[in-house]
């Protein structure tokens, strides 16, 4: 087993009714004003906001609402937030959202922290390592990005196109109320973009040179197994707490560095999709399936016996024949996505078929203007990312 060092202090409330905690926990903790960002209104119509609110007054707080988070969140909403809560001197920032909401949140908590920097050009872009940030609920509508236990946060620059991750340990929200039930009124697609990203976030860190880490791929191959199953499975049944409890709960051990303990994470796939959301501002997850396939057959050949492994003990292939066995699992792979209704190429995704210069932007970007190699598995530089989009491109 490999040398690992594993942190994750933040608090987990799961469970139905689970956010009902969250005026009592957030009093105990002190809060006074805190902040509350949503996204685009689904919290409003669902209910979720009001009873936030009542519940947050009746333990004495009254809370500053802000909402507008855009999937794909934006560096400027983030700006306009800080200022806000600088104004306003709040002591506590509250995400009732997926993804895109925490992650605006985690920026804003850590920008009110570090009032005098710059969140894009100070933080964002690594200049200055923060040392604080304002304390952070999350309460999750999504099973998804894993952000309400991930050290991560990705914002997107829109004068730039720029869609970058930060990971720092202030990024870990101090508490988070995952009930599934609240994710029942989230879009079908939104749901199965939510299971691709899960799954995405195990075999980004199952993809390792480090060899020998027997518990974390049980881990590991569990997690993607019940991924596969209870992600169809939510797909089909209508309000089903089954299904929705068990991705709630991969959604958060397959983003908080569980799954890859004693492992280097790859994530390149993670930096392709973000171009393309980057860029023409697809949904995360269809980004990811999108190039996964083209992915793993460029980088199949680097480790046949681990894609071999991969295929046998999650897509259950049955072929003892290594290379023929490695192939059958990414195609079980894709054969997956699509059944969910996640894309597998560009024309899928719904960015149509890209022409050279498009390829070469992509590959520019991923690699900032061929400064930097992506990848940790299989390094890839800018002409092997290049190839990967093009298989892609159909
Ligand atoms: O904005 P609202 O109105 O809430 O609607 C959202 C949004 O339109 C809707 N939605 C979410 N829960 C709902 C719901 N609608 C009705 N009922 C509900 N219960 O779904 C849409 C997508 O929401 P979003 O937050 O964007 O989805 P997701 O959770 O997939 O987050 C995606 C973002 O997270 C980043 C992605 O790059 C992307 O920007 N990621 C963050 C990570 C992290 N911080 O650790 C890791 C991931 O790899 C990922 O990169
Ligand atoms: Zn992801």
């Amino acid at each position: 087993m490999q040398k690992f060092d594993f942190c994750c202090p933040t608090e987990v409330v799961f469970g139905a009714g689970a956010e009902r905690e969250l005026g009592k926990k957030l009093k105990d903790f002190g809060a006074k004003k805190p902040l509350v960002l949503y996204g685009g209104g689904s919290v409003k119509k669902n209910g979720l906001l009001d009873n936030i609110l009542s519940d947050l007054k009746q333990h004495g707080m009254e809370a500053l609402v802000k909402g507008g988070v855009e999937p794909n969140p934006r560096v400027g909403f983030v700006r306009e937030a800080i200022a806000l809560g600088t104004e306003k001197g709040i002591d506590f920032v509250v995400a009732l959202g997926g993804g895109s909401v925490i992650d605006t949140a985690k920026a804003v908590a850590i920008g009110l922290g570090n009032p005098s920097y710059d969140i894009w050009r100070d933080i964002w872009q690594k200049r200055v390592v923060p040392q604080k940030a304002l304390p952070l609920a999350t309460v999750v509508t999504l099973a998804a990005a894993g952000s309400e236990m991930s050290d991560s946060a990705v914002l997107t620059n829109e004068e730039t196109l720029q869609k970058r991750g930060l990971n720092i340990v202030y990024n870990r929200p101090l508490i988070s109320f995952v009930n599934p039930a609240l994710t029942y009124t989230a879009p079908k697609y939104q749901v199965a973009a939510g299971v691709a990203d899960i799954f995405m976030h195990t075999i980004e860190r199952y993809f390792a040179r480090e060899k020998n880490n027997f518990m974390t791929d049980q881990i590991a191959e569990g997690l993607l197994r019940t991924v596969v199953h209870f992600g169809q499975q939510a797909l089909e049944k209508e309000n089903d707490y089954e299904s929705r409890s068990e991705i709630s709960y991969c959604a958060m051990l397959s983003h908080n560095d569980l799954t890859g303990l004693g492992r280097t994470k790859d994530f390149s796939v993670h930096k392709l999709g973000h171009e393309l959301s980057g860029r023409f501002d697809v949904t995360h997850g269809a980004s990811l399936t999108s190039v996964w396939g083209s992915w793993a057959r460029k980088v199949c050949k680097n480790d046949v016996p681990r894609f071999a492994q991969y295929a046998r003990n999650v897509m259950g292939v049955a072929e003892d024949d290594d290379a023929k066995a490695a192939l059958l699992g990414i195609e079980r792979t894709e054969e997956f996505f699509e059944a969910i209704g996640m894309p597998t190429c560009f024309s899928k995704l719904g960015i149509g078929i890209q022409n050279e210069t498009m390829l070469d932007y992509l590959a520019d970007m991923c690699t900032d203007k061929k400064t930097h190699i992506i990848g940790a598995f299989c390094p890839l530089d800018y002409e092997e990312i290049r190839e990967v989009y093009k298989s892609a491109n159909r």
